[in-house]
């Protein structure tokens, strides 16, 4: 149960002095029944709300699958760059979704938001060794001793010990390769710094999957869409 007010404002309705200001007009019915009261505690997952003839469409938590373009920080706020939250519609950014772990700035691809904190917490806990799959162009070729490498657990600059990767070589020249690497961490700039680790560059990164969810084809960079219920019981499965 929550304050009615409390629940219109948080869907976008105005602030509370404003509902307050349409509640008292009448404007708005629960249950089919006028109400004048914006204290009013109600369970809007059971209650059918009302709000100047239209049905309000309640939901408490929000999953979206974005495909985060270069150039954009995986955050809520930054002093000087736009952020994948200063992508969505206010239809989805009312209801103050965040990025379920990092991208850097010049990654690009599958980025989860939403602000379900208990599924966000889980997804990036290391615990549960979520496979996140990218995408990545190297500036050099890529070898069986570099898959080896990334099988047994590559040590980075700060002498941490990677978990076992997955390293798949889709092409490999002298001049560059292409490749996927399969991770079930997080650190900090991990696939760039576990490539130095090889000598090598990454001049090019996407996220291609997250645990099951694989990235809409249909998403252009800077897109985004809301998770089908199917996809959403999926993480939550996890
Ligand atoms: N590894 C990186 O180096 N950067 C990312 O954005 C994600 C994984």
């Amino acid at each position: 149960m929550e304050r009615l007010d409390k629940i219109l404002s948080n869907l976008g309705y105005g602030s509370r002095k404003e509902i307050k200001g349409i509640i008292k007009k009448g404007m708005v019915l629960i249950d089919g029944i006028e109400v004048k009261d914006s204290s009013l505690q109600v369970d809007p997952e059971k209650s059918k709300i009302i709000v100047g003839g239209e049905e309000v469409n309640y939901r408490k938590y929000i999953y979206l699958m974005m495909n985060k373009p270069d150039g954009v920080v995986s955050a809520t706020y930054d002093k000087y760059d736009e952020t994948v939250v200063d992508l969505l519609h206010p239809d989805h950014s009312i209801f103050n979704p965040f990025p379920v772990g990092r991208l850097d700035k010049d990654t690009v691809g599958l980025l989860l938001l939403t602000n379900d904190g208990e599924l966000n917490h889980r997804l990036i806990s290391p615990k549960w060794h979520v496979d996140k799959v990218y995408y990545a162009e190297i500036d050099k070729k890529v070898e069986e001793k570099d898959v080896e490498a990334f099988r047994s657990g590559v040590i980075l600059d700060d002498g941490y010990k990677c978990l076992p990767a997955e390293l798949r070589i889709l092409e490999a020249e002298e001049n560059g390769s292409k490749v996927e690497v399969v991770l079930q961490e997080g650190k900090f700039h991990q696939v760039k710094r576990m490539f130095e680790s090889r000598g090598k560059k990454v001049v090019y990164l996407k996220r291609i999957s997250f645990a099951d969810l694989k990235l809409d084809g249909d998403l252009e960079e800077g897109e985004y869409r809301e998770l089908t219920p199917e996809e959403i019981e999926m993480l939550k499965s996890i």
